[in-house]
């Protein structure tokens, strides 16, 4: 492959405003690499504000284009810090929370109540309670002890809450297992027997207004077709109000991934939505991964290469600390030197710092003759990296810094030695 053209390819992984200056290092969204590892240390994640706004909004549209009676809702378990659910809230997305900590962060940013949906296999009473109290739209309905304590709740605070029923519909994607949920044997929703009996259950409640119904089937989803079942299933459930779709929709985080695009997405369930559900219903879709993943950018600093035995290992100052999806998921990512991507050179192990053999970025990347202090920038970090970030090895988590137009601004600090001791008691 021609060297230009790798670099090209490379580069087309970062967010869209993405581009190189006159000495090759990557500028991003206007502002070059250099600037901001000098400005905010490494490990630090970067956003690209621009390129979430012009997700949401191609979600957004595209949606109100196809089903106008619909909302794309934002899954904020992706990335659940203030800065991003306030963009959202801006771009006049609703919220998908799971649990009272995500609830508490989608109000402090100012988010609609009456747009939360609030999501968890495991909701406590203060949970359902805080929901109530904040007056959020939506809870879904994950097992029968909801519906018990969502009642009791209700007895003694305000009227009515809206719910959905969460269906398990036995569908397993095509995706790593950990990710999946709509198979059978499934920890979240009700197997459609269940949920049939809980929609009985909900048609007779007073103050549970049965609104309609919810699916889920898994995450990084690369074709379209469980989508398409989803749909089927629920549709097979009855007539309802709401019908709120799920999540799930991949990225592309290496070259050979290829997801569907958003509007490939959206015409494969709508069309199916068109066939099978009520023409007045309304629909919501809760992408979380494929909202936020490709605006986020890990930069990191080389602290040692070391050659033997066949392998170069590239080890960088951050790792399973704030990237958490190789560990889990087996996740794939690319990665560049920051200052002169090139997409080629030799295939190395990019490591992290952690204690832990699992602790890899990257198994195999090229990189052009790879140095101590050399700067990584790692694309497609956006989802779920913040948010499964962690203290392991005492690391402190890296700050989040969004760019635009040539600006920068930290949107959360990088963590202190004294944040770690902040709550050990003497
Ligand atoms: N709605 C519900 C009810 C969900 O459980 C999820 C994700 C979503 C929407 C958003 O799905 P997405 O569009 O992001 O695929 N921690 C994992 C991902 C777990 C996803 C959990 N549920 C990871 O790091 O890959």
């Amino acid at each position: 492959m021609a060297a230009t053209q790798a670099a090209r390819e490379l580069v087309g992984l970062f967010p869209p405003g993405t581009g190189v200056d006159h000495s090759g290092a990557l500028v991003l969204g206007g502002v070059p690499v250099s600037e901001l590892a000098e400005a905010y240390g490494t490990p630090a994640l970067v956003v690209d504000e621009a390129a979430i706004r012009a997700r949401a909004r191609r979600y957004a549209d595209g949606l109100a284009a196809r089903w106008p009676n619909s909302r794309a809702t934002f899954a904020s378990k992706a990335f659940p810090c203030t800065a991003v659910y306030r963009l959202l809230a801006e771009e006049g997305l609703g919220i998908d929370v799971a649990g009272g900590g995500e609830l508490t962060l989608a109000l402090a940013a100012g988010a609609d109540p009456a747009g939360l949906v609030v999501h968890g296999n495991a909701k406590t009473d203060e949970e359902l309670r805080l929901a109530v109290e904040a007056g959020a739209g939506t809870v879904v309905i994950d097992n029968f002890d909801d519906i018990d304590n969502l009642e009791r709740i209700l007895a003694t605070t305000r009227g009515e809450q809206g719910v959905l029923v969460r269906v398990t519909p036995g569908i397993r994607p095509d995706t790593h297992e950990a990710v999946s949920t709509g198979q059978s044997g499934s920890k979240f929703g009700l197997p459609v027997p269940q949920a049939r009996e809980a929609i009985a259950r909900l048609r007779g409640s007073e103050r549970l207004r049965l609104d309609g119904v919810h699916v889920h089937v898994g995450s990084q989803i690369l074709d379209t077709e469980p989508f398409v079942r989803a749909v089927e299933a629920v549709a097979d459930l009855g007539e309802f109000a709401v019908y709120d779709l799920g999540g799930g929709l991949g990225s592309r985080y290496t070259y050979a991934d290829r997801p569907p695009t958003v509007e490939e997405y959206l015409d494969a369930v709508i069309d199916v939505a068109k066939r099978l559900l009520p023409a007045d219903a309304r629909i919501l879709i809760e992408p979380g991964r494929s909202m936020v993943a490709e605006a986020g950018v890990s930069l990191y600093r080389v602290v040692s290469v070391k050659r033997g035995d066949g392998h170069t290992f590239v080890a960088v100052d951050g790792g399973m600390g704030d990237n958490l999806e190789v560990s889990l998921y087996q996740q794939r990512f690319e990665a560049a030197i920051a200052t002169r991507p090139t997409g080629q050179g030799e295939p190395c192990r990019l490591v992290g710092r952690h204690c832990e053999s699992g602790d890899t970025l990257s198994a195999g990347v090229p990189l052009q003759d790879p140095r101590r202090g050399d700067l990584i920038a790692v694309p497609v970090t956006g989802a779920y990296t913040y948010a499964l970030s962690n203290n392991y090895n005492g690391a402190c988590r890296p700050p989040v810094v969004f760019v635009r137009g040539g600006a920068h601004r930290a949107v959360v600090r990088r963590e202190t030695y004294d944040d770690l001791m902040r709550r050990d008691l003497p």
